[in-house]
């Protein structure tokens, strides 16, 4: 929806956006490598080097021993779970503020996503709250950094490594975020990032799974998205269930070329977030996200909270106002309700008519998701702004964009 507050718009011509080159690095070199992947003929990984090289390259920078490179950061998360093989029922805690690409790799095998609120500042998940949503089912904690901003992960893996919970990192929108001198995705089990269109690079659609302790489970990383296949036996085998996530060579052609522009990418990202911020920063009725001492944001999206009680408005005309002044925005993320509010985790809408994994009698219990569950977290989907981000924003636009909120604040504010 939008409303205009009058018929000069702030912003009268489109922003960079991801959705093409004006906030996408994309060109010669992602071209070059294509080229050598079409002329060679091999555009499967079995058979190519440049999944492998890529996989290579990436863990090299993410500081951890192996990577896996998947169709997407769903498959990774999904390769995640695979891997720690979970029995029907057993629970992994979540964040109810993510994608929904989180919690489906739980509900794919049949695990119970168990959602921990949020820290009302941060809107990632707060460490505090798991110890009461645990039990001697809980197998887990699934981390996201929200927004490209790091969990507080000390003391989520302190709790973690009490309960003797495996801990896996959805750094899907965090790539190369700091958190106490390392990056996200290496500090727990495994890390797990999209390279989806949107990221802070891309192979269109894609993801990887960091680890350094293959075999824990007793399964290798890499057959849990290969069929569970040992490829290099003699004989064809298939040790456990699993799927078949492949990246191919273009993909990965894409993506090597993509890992040489991480740096200008995420000092853009941050150049122009850091501009917002401090513009920004006299502005009463919008209070940025906080992120935690001694780490760093990677600015996927730019993301305040609204004093909805100074505007004496709800979110969504503040939102259909910014709309009006030509500034693309969501009110909430995912949007304007927690994950666990949506028909198919409230309907159970999963496998038939089962209603499994929730009423799976493997389950603890039956479990139902209604409103309440998680107030810190519903409250931030209605109070909150968020404006996706890309290294394609200059000072130009980190001016139109703050005059934008500026012009829509002041006239809703009391
Ligand atoms: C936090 C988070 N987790 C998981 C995913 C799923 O990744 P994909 O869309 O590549 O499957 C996304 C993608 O947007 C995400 O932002």
């Amino acid at each position: 929806m939008s409303t205009r507050i009058d018929d000069n718009p702030v912003i009268k011509q489109a922003l960079p956006t991801i959705k093409d080159r004006s906030g996408r690095t994309v060109g010669s070199e992602e071209l070059e490598l294509l080229r050598e992947v079409i002329e060679s003929g091999t555009l499967a990984y079995i058979y190519g080097d440049k999944v492998r090289r890529f996989e290579q390259e990436f863990v090299g920078l993410m500081g951890a021993e192996s990577a896996v490179a998947v169709s997407s950061g769903t498959a990774a998360l999904h390769t995640a779970v695979i891997y720690l093989d979970p029995d029907p029922g057993d629970e992994i805690l979540v964040s109810p503020l993510t994608d929904m690409g989180t919690v489906i790799p739980i509900l794919y095998q049949q695990a119970v996503p168990v959602f921990v609120d949020v820290d009302p500042e941060t809107q990632n998940m707060d460490p505090e709250k798991m110890e009461e949503c645990i039990t001697d089912r809980t197998r887990a904690v699934l981390v996201t950094h929200l927004h490209g901003i790091p969990a507080d992960m000390d003391p989520i893996l302190e709790v973690a490594r009490r309960h003797g919970l495996f801990v896996i990192e959805d750094a899907a929108q965090a790539h190369l975020a700091e958190y106490h001198g390392g990056f996200v995705g290496s500090l727990g089990n495994l890390g797990c990032f999209s390279l989806q269109q949107s990221k802070h690079i891309t192979t269109g659609d894609g993801g990887m799974v960091i680890s350094s302790e293959d075999r824990r489970f007793g399964r290798e990383l890499r057959l849990c998205f290969d069929k569970g296949w040992p490829r290099q036996n003699p004989v064809r085998d298939h040790l456990f269930l699993a799927p078949n996530y492949h990246m191919t060579e273009l993909q990965a052609a894409v993506g090597l070329a993509q890992l040489g522009k991480y740096g200008p990418a995420l000092e853009a990202r941050r150049r122009s977030g850091r501009q917002l911020l401090e513009k920004l920063a006299g502005c009463d009725p919008v209070t940025p996200l906080r992120t935690y001492p001694d780490t760093s944001s990677v600015f996927f999206a730019y993301v305040f909270r609204l004093n909805l009680d100074m505007l004496g408005a709800d979110g969504a005309s503040i939102v259909a106002a910014l709309h009006g002044e030509g500034l693309p925005c969501e009110l909430g993320y995912p949007g304007e309700i927690p994950l666990y509010l949506y028909p198919m985790i409230r309907e159970r809408k999963t496998f038939g008519t089962s209603g499994w994994p929730f009423d799976s009698p493997a389950a603890r219990k039956r479990w139902r998701y209604e409103p309440g569950l998680c107030p810190v977290a519903e409250r931030a989907c209605r109070e909150t702004v968020v404006i996706p981000w890309n290294e394609g924003l200059a000072s130009e636009h980190v001016d139109l964009i703050h005059r934008a909120v500026v012009k829509v604040v002041d006239h809703f504010r009391k």
